[in-house]
């Protein structure tokens, strides 16, 4: 079967500015919000990545109209609420599929979400989504591998968001929508602290709901009888910024970041920084990364906002990769999240995976080799450890990056990057 890979010749030291796009992890759950809303809602800075689209034809399907135009704004408008239905084909390509639950019960009191399976980073339980759906008042079953849940109304409560692994974004997303329309007051304790789940927040009550304590861990919302649209724009994608932040320190290159919310990204560039990368904020709101090339070991947890985005492990792996002297990175979202360790190891890098935990042992210089994309953020690791390289890297499977990166070869292009987008069979 033909499918497109990148084919990346390393060496190049990337310079330049580049503007990164809406968050899709924003995107996503406000798209889906649209559900619960009369009227026309606006949304500039969606990215143009697959899994919006994948949201956009799920929710034609839910009777909303979603319309594109180029500059990056959508226009949704939710007109027929005969169809509550997500299948197990849309499930199985976008696990963020599950966040038309919330708003479907909301609005029209009945929803049938196929119940996502596992993925390449791990399990990935929706366990808390469905207690907190339940705790509102809705009746769930499962049959034949969907969720089927009912409602007559909502009612408010105090519902707790925790896991084993802290609390969850999307499940906080599911609740917070539900509630918007339910009698009463909700108090989700142990919310995300996520700056998506505040755009989220913001959007809604930007759309006539009242949810306060939102980017703490209490969030508070008391239900209103009904959403307007509006027109609301998407916050940058930190986890694209960051991307890029590596794509700079990788190649000892020098990059402005444009769009770029700092206050998102504390924990990374804290590591960063430690590592001996410089970064400054312009006055004029761009945020230059460069870096010698000297890059020094550090250890690195991943944790629930503010801490470390696990979005942002495997990118800081291939950086590390290239350090003087071993560092350990630790995984505490996702686990199993390692499936880029085998492929930077083709690639030279000295690796080994304990548990949860990473040994990271810096090595002089990473070779170019075919490898494989297993996963969104893997996939962008794995581009950045071939921009460094010595020689050529194939990386094969890049459909999963097109999920959450727009134009992520055409931007490195434009920063000086030897990266082109070919087709062909796998070669590995
Ligand atoms: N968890 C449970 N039960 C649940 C839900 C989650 O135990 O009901 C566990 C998970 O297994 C995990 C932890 O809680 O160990 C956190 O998972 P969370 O629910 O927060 O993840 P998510 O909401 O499904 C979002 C992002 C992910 C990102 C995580 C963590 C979207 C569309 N996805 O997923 O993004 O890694 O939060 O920050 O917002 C990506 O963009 O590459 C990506 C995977």
């Amino acid at each position: 079967m033909s499918l497109p890979y990148f084919e990346i010749n390393g060496g190049p030291r990337l310079k330049g500015r580049v503007r990164v796009s809406g968050a899709k992890n924003a995107a996503l759950p406000i798209m889906a919000a649209s559900i619960l809303c009369e009227g026309e809602v606006i949304l500039h800075e969606v990215p143009d990545v697959a899994d919006v689209k994948s949201l956009s034809e799920l929710l034609i399907k839910l009777g909303v109209e979603v319309e594109r135009r180029g500059d990056g704004t959508l226009r949704l408008v939710a007109r027929d609420e005969m169809n509550c239905r997500a299948e197990y084909d849309i499930v199985r390509k976008m696990r963020a599929s599950i966040c038309v639950l919330g708003p479907l019960l909301a609005k029209r009191r009945q929803a049938q979400v196929s119940m996502p399976g596992g993925c390449a980073i791990g399990d990935r339980p929706v366990d808390i989504h469905l207690r907190a759906m339940r705790q509102l008042g809705a009746d769930l079953e499962l049959v034949s591998g969907d969720i089927v849940a009912r409602a007559k109304r909502l009612r408010g409560r105090e519902i707790f968001m925790g896991g084993p692994f802290g609390s969850t974004v999307l499940g906080t997303a599911n609740a917070m929508m539900a509630a918007c329309l339910a009698e009463g007051t909700t108090v989700l304790e142990m919310a995300a602290c996520e700056p998506e789940v505040v755009d989220l927040a913001n959007f809604l009550n930007r759309c006539g709901a009242s949810i306060t304590g939102h980017g703490t861990p209490r969030i508070v919302i008391e239900g209103v009888k009904e959403l307007h649209g509006c027109e609301y724009t998407i916050i940058p994608d930190r986890i694209e910024a960051g991307t890029f932040m590596v794509a700079a320190a990788i190649t000892n290159g020098e990059v402005t970041i444009e769009n770029c919310r700092l206050d998102h990204l504390m924990a990374f560039v804290d590591r960063l920084t430690a590592i001996g990368v410089n970064v400054e904020k312009e006055p004029a709101g761009g945020v230059t990364v460069s870096s010698a090339r000297h890059l020094e070991p550090v250890d690195v947890t991943t944790q629930p906002f503010p801490g470390f985005p696990t979005d942002l492990q495997a990118q800081i792996m291939a950086l590390l990769c290239l350090a003087d002297g071993n560092s350990i990175i630790t995984e505490k979202i996702f686990p199993d999240r390692f499936l880029h360790v085998a492929e930077l190891n083709r690639m030279g890098a000295h690796l080994r995976k304990e548990g949860p935990t990473v040994i990271v042992e810096g090595v002089k210089r990473l070779i170019g080799a075919p490898v494989m994309a297993s996963d969104l953020r893997a996939s962008a690791a794995l581009v950045l450890a071939g921009l460094a390289a010595r020689g050529t890297t194939r990386v094969n499977r890049i459909y999963h990056l097109d999920r959450g990166y727009a134009r992520f070869d055409e931007k490195l292009r434009a920063l000086g990057a030897d990266i082109q987008r070919k087709e062909g069979d796998e070669v590995l």
